[in-house]
């Protein structure tokens, strides 16, 4: 088992990856002690992992919250299912919330926890790639609504991240492909290094060689880790988290949070944004093409979906949290391992990008 930190003083935690970690009492058992415990899972995840977690947790007798599979779930409505079930069994401050599964429960769970009787702790074990090299770490929890992505949320850091790779083997191959979108994104926007390493191992990944994918996962927590404990709350830095996002949310909204993968948006979101960085004479030809390659080595989406057209693209990227000031800010590329935050681009140069990657105009 590796552990990484997540350092933020007093609401620092431990991030444990690992083969057979769902099975280790001494992980999640200090967390427990005199405490009830509400497992939150869903209607796909709990036949697979609930009755191992269930039984880590014996001792506590936990209430089990599953909940219906799917993005489109993702809502308020949804969130307060949880609370029916909390507030039905007594469940008190000291309770303790286990996010079992993809970044859609960890999202879900972990706004519980911070709502719940104004915050009760959780901890995160996720089991897609994608929540386990991106959403279980760093805090941020929420819902969805239908006019945006992850509109109604809060910061509210876990108390564990507990990471058991074996899980993955059971993930649809195209969940793990949307996972890897995650995964490519930190070499895109800090380390260029680990962009080379992908270019030479995603067949590795692709194959779930488990040594590539513990490599892969333990990586993109570090990078994640590092930007978190220097901007918690998103004042700065931790935008460059949100690579492709920008592009990547509008595509989600438009299709209702039903067609595409969050992944899959997300890759073809940084198709995007690498796109506008090339226009703006910022991010080299060759290294824009690199990016294209990769994400089509990934088996990843590099525009948007059918029926979306440019109108309503930019109308809903004009809706994201970075637009400050009625200015739309985007994260773009310097070179392959840098990012920046900005505002400053030409309006119809973006409108340019969208008019390539959309289908329909
Ligand atoms: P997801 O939670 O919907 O999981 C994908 C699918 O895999 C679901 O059907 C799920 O039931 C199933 N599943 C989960 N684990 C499985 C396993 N081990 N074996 C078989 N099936 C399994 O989707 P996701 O891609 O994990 O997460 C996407 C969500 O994460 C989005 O809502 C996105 O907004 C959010 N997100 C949040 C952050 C953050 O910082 N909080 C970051 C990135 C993404
Ligand atoms: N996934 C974006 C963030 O955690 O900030």
């Amino acid at each position: 088992m590796r552990t990484l930190r997540v350092e933020l003083g007093e609401r620092s935690y431990p991030i444990r990856i690992g083969s057979g970690l769902l099975s280790r009492a001494d992980l999640l058992a200090p967390h427990l002690e005199q405490r009830r415990v509400a497992i939150v899972t869903n209607e796909t995840v709990a036949p697979l992992y609930l009755a191992q977690v269930r039984s880590v947790a014996a001792a506590r007798q936990p209430l089990e919250v599953i909940l219906p599979d799917g993005e489109q779930y993702k809502t308020l409505e949804v969130v307060a299912r949880i609370f029916d079930a909390l507030l039905q069994a007594r469940c008190d401050r000291r309770t303790m919330i286990l996010a079992l599964g993809g970044g859609v429960i960890g999202d879900m769970a972990g706004f519980a926890a911070a709502c719940y009787q104004r915050g009760v702790p959780f901890i995160q074990i996720p089991t897609t790639l994608l929540a386990q090299v991106d959403s279980s770490v760093g805090g941020k929890t929420g819902v969805n609504h239908p006019l945006g992505k992850n509109m109604i949320g809060a910061f509210y850091q876990p108390q564990a991240v507990i990471i058991d790779t074996d899980t993955l083997r059971t993930l649809p191959d195209r969940e793990l492909k949307a996972g890897i979108a995650e995964v490519i994104k930190y070499g895109l926007i800090r380390d260029a290094e680990f962009f080379v390493w992908l270019e030479k191992n995603l067949p590795r990944l692709l194959a779930r060689d488990s040594e590539a994918l513990s490599y892969a996962i333990e990586h993109s927590c570090r990078n994640k880790a590092e930007v978190v404990a220097k901007d918690e709350r998103e004042s700065g830095l931790r935008a460059v988290l949100n690579f492709g996002h920008t592009f990547g949310h509008a595509i989600e909204t438009a299709t209702e949070y039903r067609s595409w993968l969050h992944g899959e948006a997300i890759a073809a979101g940084m198709a995007m944004a690498a796109d506008l960085s090339r226009r703006l004479g910022w991010l080299a030809e060759d290294e824009a093409s690199r990016i294209r390659s990769l994400i089509k080595m990934a088996q990843l989406p590099d525009r948007a979906p059918p029926g979306i057209d440019n109108e309503q693209l930019r109308t809903l990227m004009e809706m994201d949290k970075k637009v400050e000031s009625g200015r739309l800010r985007l994260v773009l590329l310097k070179r392959i391992g840098e990012a920046v935050v900005t505002a400053d681009y030409p309006s119809p140069v973006l409108d340019q990008t969208i008019a390539a990657h959309v289908r329909i105009q």
